[in-house]
């Protein structure tokens, strides 16, 4: 609290290092910019232009599709295969989403194409990368050298991305200067009109073709580990918990009804399964230590002289699971936030899954349509269970700490239509 009520300015830069510097991708970068002109201008094009309500709203049916897809993948994964890694399929469709929402794309990737799984290996492994112990970071006069090779695989890691999403936004200028107008303006429209009317020299916040490129490849990045990382979790504690699922399959039969779709209009009328939602992040956030932040300067906090450029973790993890804010942390109870009106846009500092102050997500409203929305229709379409061999008791929970927090072992499950739900098309 006195972090982000008192503190939050002076700790609002990033902290970067050798590897997010591959091919300047940091200084692209809205999430890793320093605290400035850029920034700023970055921030503002977000929320007065491309996360606003009338936006995401207008995207609604790009989201629907994209999870009805993503049902018929998994259906005909458990018809052929027996049990399904349902992060996998996560993944590949929330790409999909967020190629949709910027650059108008439809089936950007697709589970039986290479492209897409090797787009997100590469940018998976960019992150990785970045979070990796590299000891040129902390002896400045070994960065010639790169001694470990860090500079290099991320330069290799990042380079196809960045190209990746660069394709479409040269297909799309190429486009506009024939007149072809995208008759949904979509998030690279509207950067591509920033970048028109900006003028040169105005500011040192610049907003280049690849500066775009790298926006929205960060767009990709920051959805999809997290979205992808959430639903598993909630998945797992579900199967772990067949009595919050049986509520959580109740509560929908009731406000969507069998045979039918869920829709982004019921989710108000679903409380329990957004408790389930945020039980989730409590206990699984998956940006644990949120994303380094830096003291811009010098600054007295809570009785200690912290120097500018310091580099901030703050570790949500462990906030999530205080005994002094939360009553048995380490249970999964739903119940908790049904009553308590806690919830994580970043006013309750028990409770930081998306951050808090100037640096917290932009993507948050985004990000909680999707995970109402998915985790909704997966838990209303099919019958869960673990494959052969798996029991609440002997699940796998180890964490594994890369892009984000992940479940260590990938979840496989059996699935099955729901009887009340045989006639429903997948
Ligand atoms: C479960 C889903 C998500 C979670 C838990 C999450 C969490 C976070 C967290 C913890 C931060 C850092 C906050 C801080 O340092 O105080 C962050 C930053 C950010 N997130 Fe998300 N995020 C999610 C989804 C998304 C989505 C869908 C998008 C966009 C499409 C997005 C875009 C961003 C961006 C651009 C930043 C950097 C903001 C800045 O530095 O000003 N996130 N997110």
């Amino acid at each position: 609290m006195e972090m982000f009520q008192n503190h939050d300015l002076a700790f609002a830069s990033r902290k970067t290092n050798e590897a997010t510097g591959a091919h300047f991708y940091d200084k692209g970068s809205m999430a890793l910019a320093q605290y400035g002109p850029y920034w700023r201008m970055l921030r503002r094009i977000c929320t007065t232009e491309l996360f606003t309500n009338n936006r995401i709203n207008g995207t609604e049916s790009l989201r629907s599709n994209g999870i009805d897809k993503l049902t018929r993948w998994l259906w005909e994964e458990a018809q052929k295969k027996g049990s399904v890694e349902v992060a996998r399929f996560i993944a590949l469709c929330t790409v999909n989403i967020i190629g949709n929402v910027t650059l108008t794309k439809d089936n950007i990737v697709d589970p039986e194409l290479e492209e897409g799984t090797e787009f997100l290996a590469s940018f998976g492994l960019a992150t990785e990368l970045s979070g990796k112990p590299n000891v040129a970071d902390f002896f400045p006069f070994l960065r010639w050298f790169d001694p470990q090779n860090v500079l290099k695989n991320a330069k290799l890691a990042i380079a196809p991305p960045i190209n990746f999403v660069s394709c479409f936004v040269k297909e799309r200028l190429l486009e506009r200067q024939k007149g072809q107008i995208n008759a949904r303006k979509d998030f690279l429209d509207v950067m591509l009109d920033f970048k028109g009317n900006q003028k040169n020299g105005e500011t040192d916040a610049i907003m280049s073709e690849r500066n775009i490129s790298i926006v929205i490849l960060e767009l990709f990045m920051a959805s999809t580990d997290t979205t992808t990382s959430t639903i598993e979790w909630a998945i797992t504690e579900l199967l772990r918990h067949p009595n919050i699922m049986k509520n959580v399959q109740m509560e929908l039969d009731q406000v969507v009804g069998p045979n039918k779709n869920v829709k982004e209009n019921d989710i108000g009328e679903l409380p329990y399964l957004q408790a389930v939602v945020k039980e989730t992040l409590r206990l699984h956030p998956p940006v644990p230590l949120l994303i380094p932040r830096k003291a811009v300067e010098d600054t007295e906090y809570m009785g200690y002289s912290i120097p500018k450029g310091t580099q901030i973790f703050v570790n949500i993890w462990a906030i999530g699971r205080d005994p002094d804010s939360w009553e048995e942390p380490l249970s999964f109870k739903p119940e908790r936030f049904l009553s308590s009106g806690i919830d994580y846009k970043g006013q309750h500092f028990q409770y930081l899954p998306f951050g808090a102050g100037r640096r917290s997500c932009i993507g948050i409203m985004l990000a909680q349509r999707m995970l109402y929305l998915a985790l909704g229709s997966l838990i209303h379409s099919f019958e869960w269970a673990f494959e052969d061999g798996v029991t609440p008791e002997t699940i796998d929970m180890k964490e594994k700490f890369g892009t984000s927090l992940r479940k260590a072992d990938p979840l496989n499950v059996v699935l099955k239509l729901k009887a009340e739900n045989q006639d429903r098309k997948i």
